[in-house]
């Protein structure tokens, strides 16, 4: 069976342990290594991943290149508008075409439908890069920052404030898998996917939905921002009225563990749904997060691989 990652919901708590386990494995292997060295056992040698990006990236792009030079294979990268997808030709046949002339293919989509589509019609892995539901990848890389520093995250208590959007309901998904307690603050009208919740509530996930930033962030061992306005959100002038009073800054991280740790996908705005205090301040490891993608995702591309 073709193995794509399309959600953390899709795979078992094993198969997402192992993964991020090889995630650590492979980041210690490599220390002071040129980023260009292939790993020793370069399980992508002779490999393509193409990779399409309906929406902008710097974070993904350059990480899943260089997750793909590092494992020994090469990738073709190209915008959705200057393929013949931009111009209305079905997914379905992109999937098709792809998967004879490279042996992965990862997508940033507008729309998680599409991913979806692309998947069942491609005889190569598809892994989701972003959608407007989820962004698997990154929560992998931000599980392997938060053992890097504290150990284990199953038992921890993960706080989320702002948009109940892509992002959280990855973390949704993976409060499930990896056993941890997943707090979330967001206003009424921006709470996430109903899907996830009740994934979550069926698998008995401990997630907690409030409005209250402060009782979501109580005693937690890490908290998490994300952008007020993501791509694709056309509410932008509704959403900085509804959102300031989830601004993480230094009186609301004083409520979490005093050891918290701050994480952030980036790209971040500071001063909207943080402040520089706290992003550029002793708590954060947003660069070792950032870093983390291409070592979770070289990860990623190993177990497609291995399918
Ligand atoms: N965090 C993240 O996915 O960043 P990019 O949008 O830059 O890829
Ligand atoms: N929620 C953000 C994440 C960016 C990596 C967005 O979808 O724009």
């Amino acid at each position: 069976m073709t193995r794509h990652f399309l959600d953390i919901c899709d795979l078992s708590a094993e198969e997402l342990r192992a993964i991020v386990d090889d995630a650590h494995a492979r980041k210690k292997l490599r220390q002071g290594w040129p980023k260009g060295q292939a790993d020793a056992d370069a399980p992508a040698r002779n490999r393509v991943l193409a990779m399409i990006f309906e929406k902008n990236s710097t974070r993904t792009r350059f990480s899943f290149d260089a997750a793909i030079r590092q494992l020994g294979g090469q990738a073709i990268i190209s915008t959705a508008l200057d393929m013949q997808l931009g111009r209305g030709e079905p997914i379905e046949d992109t999937a098709k075409v792809l998967s004879r002339m490279v042996d992965a293919i990862m997508i940033r989509a507008n729309r998680h439908e599409d991913v979806d589509r692309l998947a069942k019609a491609s005889s190569v892995p598809v892994i989701n890069g972003l959608t407007n539901m989820s962004h698997p990848c990154q929560i992998l890389a931000d599980i392997q920052t938060i053992e890097e520093h504290r150990g284990a995250v199953e038992g921890k208590t993960l706080a989320w404030v702002g948009d109940g959007n892509n992002v959280c309901n990855s973390f949704i998904h993976a409060a499930a898998r990896f056993g941890f307690t997943l707090n979330i603050a967001c206003p009424d009208r921006y709470k996430p996917d109903m899907n996830a919740m009740v994934f979550a509530s069926e698998a008995r996930a401990k997630v907690l939905v409030t409005s209250d930033p402060r009782e979501a962030v109580k005693g937690a061992d890490v908290v998490m921002a994300d952008t007020w306005v993501s791509m694709g959100d056309l509410d932008h002038d509704e959403r900085l009225e509804a959102f300031q009073p989830y601004q993480v800054n230094e009186a609301l991280m004083k409520e979490a563990r005093s050891d918290a740790l701050f994480l952030h996908c980036l790209p971040a705005h500071r001063g909207e749904e943080v402040t520089d205090g706290v992003i550029d301040g002793p708590q954060s490891v947003i660069w070792d997060e950032a870093e983390n993608r291409i070592h979770a995702q070289k990860a990623v591309l190993a177990w497609c691989f291995a399918g």
